[in-house]
């Protein structure tokens, strides 16, 4: 008897606390898409890729010192977006088990984002999982999710669910660092890319997403990799610019989505804007090195990637950048922070805790 009535309060309690995570989650889940930025461990799993995260010095702030696969010194923008909106931090899709037909694995969330992806099935081919093979997996799942609960079950927990997409960044990269004599314009090279982001993004709604928060990328001619190849250390003005204009044509494609779709909305960030307010006024924002990584290794440690080899600073909430590519934890939180409750022209038209309400 007594073990029987320890059982059922042992039940009890535990349907209480899952009400209660519930009540403090604002959603139900994030679904995440995306590249480095976002990443939480995917591309741990990919057998061949070389773009990986998941030895030392990453991870050096992180709980328990530990190398996730995050390209951070801790946590990233996945973890500060699940953390503002009360709930835990999608896992990555590839870490969960296989064709699984346990929705409740699914209905929390799932991270697809993979480091090295772009908006182009060519970009980084073959070292991580691109943008269109993202929503291939998550069609999967969005199935399952449709078997178990059924159509009408499943899109309303989904219409609640947030969508989170930080991509355009690996496509930016690799437009800055060419010198192809036959270069496009900013322009020409950011219109290349917005109808195959449009077909994408619009998958993604037939697939039951309706509230979407799109990262936008920041200032890309500022990252450590770039400004080391300017002589005078200074930001990359193609790359910048290229940033720019492909912020705008993304939160235009969003703007004609939502005209077209009446239940769809959304928060954009524009991250040139937020990063570009820490380079010029670091103190503001608790920042003394803006240009230098602070993981790596050469000139602006810029040179060498944040190998176990390479050396790192002691103070890592002092710089913008952890390594050659990626922000450091604190910019990470407060960039998010921005999106979460800020306003325009920072993240418009709505910020995240108005989108997630
Ligand atoms: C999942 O369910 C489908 C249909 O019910 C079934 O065909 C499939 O074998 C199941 N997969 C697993 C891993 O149980
Ligand atoms: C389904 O997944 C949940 C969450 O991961 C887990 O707690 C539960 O044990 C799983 N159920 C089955 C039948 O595998
Ligand atoms: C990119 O990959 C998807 C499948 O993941 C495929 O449907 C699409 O045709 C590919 N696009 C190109 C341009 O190869
Ligand atoms: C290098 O920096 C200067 C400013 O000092 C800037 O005018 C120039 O465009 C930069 N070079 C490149 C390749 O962007
Ligand atoms: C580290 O940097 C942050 C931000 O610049 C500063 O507030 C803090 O005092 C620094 N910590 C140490 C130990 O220097």
């Amino acid at each position: 008897m007594a073990s029987i009535r320890t059982y059922n309060s042992a039940i009890r309690i535990t349907i209480i606390l899952l009400l209660l995570k519930d009540a403090l989650g604002m959603v139900p889940a994030v679904y995440v898409f995306g590249d480095s930025l976002a990443d939480v461990g995917n591309n741990n799993h990919l057998q061949l890729s070389l773009l990986k995260a998941n030895y030392p010095h990453n991870g050096v702030d992180y709980p328990g010192r530990k190398a996730t696969g995050r390209f951070s010194n801790g946590k990233n923008f996945a973890d500060f977006l699940a953390q503002n909106l009360g709930v835990e931090t999608s896992p990555p899709y590839l870490s969960l088990p296989s064709k699984s037909n346990n929705t409740s694995v699914y209905l929390t969330g799932v991270n697809f984002a993979s480091g090295g992806a772009g908006i182009l099935n060519t970009t980084n081919s073959g070292a991580c999982i691109w943008f269109d093979q993202q929503i291939d997996y998550y069609s999967a799942v969005y199935g399952v999710i449709v078997q178990q609960l059924g159509t009408t079950q499943a899109q309303d927990h989904l219409s609640k669910s947030v969508f989170a997409i930080v991509i355009g960044s690996n496509e930016l990269l690799n437009y800055a660092k060419s010198n192809s004599a036959s270069k496009a314009s900013p322009q020409q090279f950011v219109d290349s890319l917005i109808p195959t982001l449009q077909g994408q993004l619009k998958r993604i709604y037939n697939l039951g997403a309706r509230k979407f928060v799109f990262i936008g990328t920041g200032p890309i001619g500022c990252c450590p990799a770039l400004r080391e190849q300017n002589k005078t250390k200074e930001c990359n003005a193609e790359g910048n610019s290229a940033s720019v204009l492909y912020n705008k044509a993304v939160s235009s494609l969003l703007n004609e989505m939502r005209t077209q779709y009446s239940d769809m909305s959304y928060s954009f960030l524009d991250t040139s804007i937020v990063l570009n307010q820490y380079i010029q006024q670091p103190s503001a924002y608790g920042f003394t090195e803006v240009k230098s990584a602070c993981c790596g290794l050469g000139d602006l440690k810029a040179k060498v990637a944040c190998l176990p080899v390479s050396t790192y600073c002691s103070n890592r909430s002092s710089h913008i950048f952890w390594d050659f590519y990626h922000p450091t934890e604190a910019t990470a939180r407060m960039v998010v922070a921005t999106a979460f409750d800020g306003s325009a022209p920072s993240v418009y038209p709505v910020n995240i805790l108005q989108l997630a309400s």
